[in-house]
């Protein structure tokens, strides 16, 4: 495989969650009166990350800048660019980079991030992935240009809602520059936007409102939109699927924004559906589960649509779409299984997972489905680099075991800004200390 010189992309990725967890399936599920097999399997969620008092999406995403600087010998003026994806902004107009370089000046000294810039990002949960498209443009242009993206978020929703189980918080950060040794990115990507009502956080609540049912459909149409976008601008291009074979065939990863695992499995029926339609392997999908249904066929949109997506409920138990998601998907999903929605993180978390359990292989074609809500969503591939093998492991799931266990009581206290001390005190750690009469945010480095 050979690697041109102004090859861009991810040379490593480095994530961070709290040390706090609720288990989805112990007190929550008795107190919620929910089943934890709906929780395990109809949802995904075993385990949310919960963060402490002291902690929130800048200090987050400081520490896990500091560990992706730490892995690669990495000083502050080596880095040019610090973008942040998030929706957990601390502050209406102040960058939350600013906040976040100021933490690492705390170990790398006064003065050491000057000369690099950074701006924060908003557009849901798919904000990472327009800073990864900006900061690789900028890394492929000049040998030496070194950027990060960091995503990071507090996924929060009412105490008693049905989005209270697709919790979580974390950051991930990602190297950019020339001569990546994890993914090489493709040039080209495909898009769809819509203006919609799925999920917003208007301003000053500290919880998203959110249409639930909508939010999956406006998922899958604009996954479906921009999947569609990318292939007619990939095809002939890095993508050519020979005859009778789809352009998913092409990869061997295909990773998807993860607000919960269950999500992945709709999307990826729904892409897979219209995908191999007119393949020999239809036929026998058909065989099974009968004929796709058709628009016409139905009273109404609202007829049709409920009619196809329990189409798609039977067409994902088929053998054929079992093995395709087995390989292809849900091994990107191991992360998100215990530590739950990161928004804008979650798809990396998705390529950290794969990464961590070693699926990742020198060669191997990823497409990267980003979405955010509002909506909006953004297709692109790349290539695993043949140095894979180089990027040292990070020990995420001894970190995950090592998390502690948080009581119902504790984490609603949490949950409500209600516990006057952290539940587990700050030690080697960011810590937010506190905010001052202007509400400027003081944070430390705790020893
Ligand atoms: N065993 C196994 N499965 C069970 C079960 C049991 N005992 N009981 C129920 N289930 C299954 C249900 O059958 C259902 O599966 P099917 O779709 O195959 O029928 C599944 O569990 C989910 O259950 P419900 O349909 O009852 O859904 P819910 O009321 O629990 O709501 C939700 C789910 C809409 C995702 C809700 O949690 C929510 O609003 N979450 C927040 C919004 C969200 O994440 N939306 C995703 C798209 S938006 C986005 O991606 C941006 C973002 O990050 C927010």
């Amino acid at each position: 495989m050979s690697q041109p010189p102004n090859d861009v992309g991810i040379d490593d990725v480095a994530v961070h969650f709290p040390r706090l967890y609720l288990s989805t399936t112990g007190q929550f599920a008795a107190a919620r009166g929910l089943e934890p097999a709906k929780l395990v399997r109809g949802i995904g969620v075993e385990q949310m990350a919960v963060p402490d008092r002291h902690e929130d999406a800048a200090t987050m995403a400081a520490s896990a800048l500091l560990e992706l600087m730490q892995r690669n010998r990495l000083g502050p003026g080596d880095i040019g660019r610090i973008y942040i994806g998030t929706e957990s902004s601390v502050d209406e107009a102040k960058a939350m980079g600013t906040y976040v370089i100021g933490m690492l000046e705390r170990i790398y000294g006064r003065g050491s991030f000057s000369e690099c810039s950074t701006v924060e990002l908003k557009s849901a949960c798919i904000a990472a992935s327009y800073a990864l498209e900006n900061v690789s443009l900028w890394a492929g242009n000049k040998e030496g240009n070194i950027g990060v993206v960091i995503a990071t978020d507090i996924a929060r929703y009412s105490l008693n809602s049905p989005g209270e189980y697709t919790q979580g918080a974390g950051a991930v950060a990602l190297l950019v520059k020339r001569q990546p040794r994890m993914i090489s990115l493709d040039q080209e990507a495909g898009f769809f936007t819509r203006d919609e009502n799925d999920f917003f956080r208007p301003l000053g609540m500290k919880t998203a409102v959110v249409n639930g049912k909508h939010s999956n459909q406006c998922y899958l149409d604009a996954v479906e939109g921009a999947f569609a976008s990318y292939c007619r601008s990939a095809r002939g291009g890095p993508i050519c699927p020979p005859h009778g074979s789809a352009v998913t065939d092409a990869f061997d990863h295909i990773l998807m924004h993860i607000p919960y695992p269950r999500m992945v499995e709709y999307a990826a029926a729904s892409l897979f559906c219209q995908e191999w339609q007119g393949l020999d392997r239809w036929n026998s999908v058909e065989a099974q589960i009968g004929p796709l249904p058709r628009p016409g066929d139905f009273p109404g949109p609202a007829e049709y649509q409920e009619a196809s997506s329990q189409y798609q409920r039977r067409f994902a138990r088929t053998p054929e779409f079992i093995r395709a998601f087995s390989a292809k998907v849900e091994p990107s999903t191991l992360l998100s299984r215990r530590i739950g929605n990161i928004y804008t993180g979650s798809l990396y978390l998705g390529l950290a997972s794969l990464a961590e359990s070693g699926h990742l292989l020198a060669g191997q074609r990823c497409a990267f489905l980003s979405y955010g809500s509002g909506c909006s969503a953004m297709v692109f591939s790349g290539r695993v680099s043949r140095q894979i093998g180089d990027v040292p492991l990070r020990g995420l799931l001894k970190r995950l075991q090592e998390r502690s266990e948080l009581s119902l009581t504790d984490y609603e206290l949490l949950h409500e800004g209600a516990r006057s001390e952290s539940a587990i005190p700050p030690s080697g750690e960011f810590a937010l200390l506190g905010e001052d009469e202007q509400g400027y945010r003081h944070y430390d480095w705790v020893k």
